[in-house]
């Protein structure tokens, strides 16, 4: 072997990454409470492995890499595992993938694509469940692997979890089991259980995971009682006792046994199809409503899996193929305090540029002034920032261990950033809101928003070059939008004849409009697309909506209290009336509510069979009427798309003897979600 000169700076690097990882393993496994993302850990950890490799000479038996972390809680006592619980090793792209069937091929010296099966990576917490004569026995968390904590009696309070195996199945009920599997919370049960928290003046938790952690390690069970729990299985220690042969046939077992098994575990005959399902999942994660942090991969023959064997840390038969990560550390460089259009004030933090998920992100909410107080955020503070999808960054959690005492607080203002108005805070209420309607800042915020997406959708006026319109003066309410000329468009900086007559041309194309459109984009407190829709089938012109009195709004059915005060406001101001009758004035003609035929579902028929993953059946309804689609009951020539869930059953084969187009619940969901930001 060729001997490799070691650079001292490399050993200290080394110690360095070790000490790190000691740290960040204490706060992960024993206080529930990380200071640094997981892709930030996942990244140190590699750094360790890849250093550890490079000089073997500093091999050391208490390296984190030989163990994965955690210690027994004070107060829980200590199971020894009979099988040690394994960790996974990480890829983290397509080529590494590539490069893990390719070994595997190799050391099983076959030529032939494996199969394999892939599970969701669901994030929260391993468990070992012993069943002894098919009874719940004792339960504990992975701990280090070699020795966990008793959690029994926590346990047993998770609902999903079976206290005795279904005995019924034609499977014999082995003398002993041991089970393995996630324990999580629901993204919903989290926010339910933080918002809980926050009326107590409890921390809140980072993330579900923490709170599945934290709700799991209650040493007084009755509190994990209270805690959404819900769990999966996903192996088995001693599968031997079990007529099983391999993974999928497994789960097959265990789920007749009486387990949850994620809906989304499949089995792949080749590599490309485990690629295919990763990119799916990928782009259905954010719609789950639970985390799912990668893509398990396991071989799932049995016999090769016993032929690969693991080593200290992981099974050499699987692989977690982590998703992107959505959480990263950074800065906060200053607040900015936005004011909306509906007048809410947003805490805005300004960050030192960090790269998540493949996009820079430099702001990220703070959500509200009590959140803000909440976080004790300071100027320069060191903070974990989250972006998930589609939805707006958002800093989780300050890390104040990290300050170093030259940080500054930060005041809430007391008066409107923008026009001086003093702000106000509705009891009951998070919003602190600049109440004067006239706020240019709120004006521009409208005006944003009816040239928007959500609006009228007025391409080549987003928000800059809205912003532009009214910083130069040639466009200050909405109705301004109708009389603007090519001229003096034409001559604002980087503009130019062309895109002025787009503008133009874009702004012509949507004076004839729906009425429940044109609603929806004036921005109306409380007034969205269905409330908008609502008032358009009651009312037939503005005229109608200015004259009408709020006990009128309020007879409405689907108007509440709050939207009528807020429409009997908005309706019944001289500056609106007056603004209306400018639109009119430039051309603006309002479509009878007819619009059905606007929507992109309209004079479809949907048919909903077996169970939705994303969403509920009522919601997915819900989806589909609100987009001008119908839902049938019956499989009948009417239906024109037929959704199959999972285990749909007889109605499939009808459809099917009817020839109608089926859709899985992803087609329906690129469905619904085709047009949206
Ligand atoms: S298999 C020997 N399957 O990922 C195989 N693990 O880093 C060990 N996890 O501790 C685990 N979903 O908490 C497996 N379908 C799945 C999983 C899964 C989530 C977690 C589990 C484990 C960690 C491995």
């Amino acid at each position: 072997m060729s001997r490799q000169t070691v650079t001292p700076e490399e050993k200290v690097r080394l110690e360095e990454v070790r000490r790190l990882i000691r740290y960040h393993d204490h706060r992960y496994y024993v206080l529930d409470d990380p200071v640094i993302s997981d892709g930030e850990y996942d990244q140190l950890f590699n750094e360790l492995l890849i250093l550890e490799a490079r000089y073997p000479e500093f091999a050391s038996v208490d390296s984190p890499s030989h163990h994965i972390g955690g210690a027994v809680a004070e107060g829980f006592t200590a199971v020894q595992h009979v099988h040690p619980m394994l960790s996974l090793d990480n890829i983290f792209s397509i080529a590494e993938f590539r490069s893990f069937q390719e070994k595997l091929q190799r050391f099983l010296h076959t030529k032939q694509p494996l199969r394999f099966m892939i599970e969701p990576k669901v994030d929260g917490l391993a468990v070992e469940l012993v069943y002894r004569q098919g009874v719940l026995h004792a339960g504990s968390t992975r701990g280090d692997g070699l020795v966990g904590e008793n959690i029994t009696a926590q346990l047993k309070t998770v609902k999903a979890i079976p206290l005795r195996l279904q005995d019924d199945q034609g499977f014999t009920i082995p003398d002993e089991l041991y089970v393995r599997g996630e324990v999580f919370l629901s993204k919903q049960g989290f926010h339910r259980l933080n918002q809980l928290r926050h009326q107590q003046g409890e921390a809140l938790f980072a993330n579900p995971r923490n709170a599945a952690a934290g709700s799991l390690r209650q040493l007084d069970p009755r509190i994990t009682s209270r805690r959404p729990l819900d769990f999966f299985v996903y192996g088995v220690a001693n599968p031997e006792v079990l007529p099983a042969e391999g993974q999928e046939a497994l789960l097959t077992v265990l789920s007749r046994f009486g387990f949850p098994v994620s809906p989304l575990v499949k089995g792949c005959a080749l590599p490309a199809e485990v690629e295919q399902q990763y990119q799916q999942m990928l782009a259905i994660r954010h719609t789950l409503d639970y985390e799912v942090d990668g893509l398990v991969v396991k071989v799932d023959a049995f016999a090769l899996q016993r032929r690969l064997g693991h080593t200290a840390r992981a099974p050499r038969w699987a692989v977690a193929w982590k998703f992107p990560a959505t959480q990263a550390t950074t800065i906060i460089k200053a607040v900015d305090f936005q004011v909306g259009r509906t007048g809410v004030v947003t805490p805005v933090a300004l960050l030192a540029p960090v790269e998540i998920d493949g996009v820079v992100v430099k702001r990220a909410t703070l959500h509200n002034q009590d959140e803000m107080a909440r976080k004790d955020l300071r100027l320069g503070d060191s903070v974990l920032v989250q972006r998930a999808g589609d939805v707006i960054p958002e800093v989780i959690k300050v890390l104040p261990e990290l300050r170093n005492g030259a940080e500054q607080s930060i005041e809430f203002p007391i008066s409107c950033p923008e026009c001086g108005h003093p702000l106000v805070r509705i009891q009951g209420e998070a919003a602190t809101r600049c109440v004067n309607n006239h706020c240019r800042a709120q004006q521009r915020q409208r005006l944003i928003y009816f040239a928007g997406k959500s609006g009228l959708d007025l391409e080549g006026l987003g928000k800059k070059n809205v912003e532009q319109l009214v910083q130069s003066g040639l466009v200050g309410d909405i109705a301004d939008f109708f009389f603007l000329s090519a001229g003096p468009l034409a001559s604002l900086e980087g503009w130019g004849e062309k895109s002025a007559r787009n503008v133009l041309a874009a702004i012509e194309n949507r004076k004839k409009i729906p009425m429940a459109r044109f609603l929806g984009a004036l921005g109306i407190r409380h007034v969205g697309e269905v409330t908008a829709g609502v008032l358009a089938e009651h009312f037939s012109s503005l005229q109608g909506l200015m004259e009408a009195d709020e006990e009128q709004f309020r007879r409405i059915d689907g108007i509440g209290e709050q939207v009528a005060a807020s429409l009997t406001m908005f309706f019944q101001d001289p500056h609106v009336h007056r603004m209306i009758e400018r639109l009119q004035e430039g051309g603006l003609t309002l479509l009878p509510s007819g619009n059905k035929q606007e929507q992109p579902l309209a004079g479809r028929v949907f048919l909903f069979t077996g169970s939705l993953q994303a969403m509920s059946r009522e919601e997915a309804k819900r989806l589909v009427k609100a987009k001008g689609g119908q839902v049938a009951a019956t499989v009948s020539e009417r239906v024109t798309d037929v959704v199959a869930g999972e285990k749909a059953g007889g109605k499939i084969k009808k459809a099917r003897e009817l020839q109608l187009p089926l859709l899985s619940e992803m087609d329906f969901l690129q469905l619904v979600s085709a047009g949206e930001e």
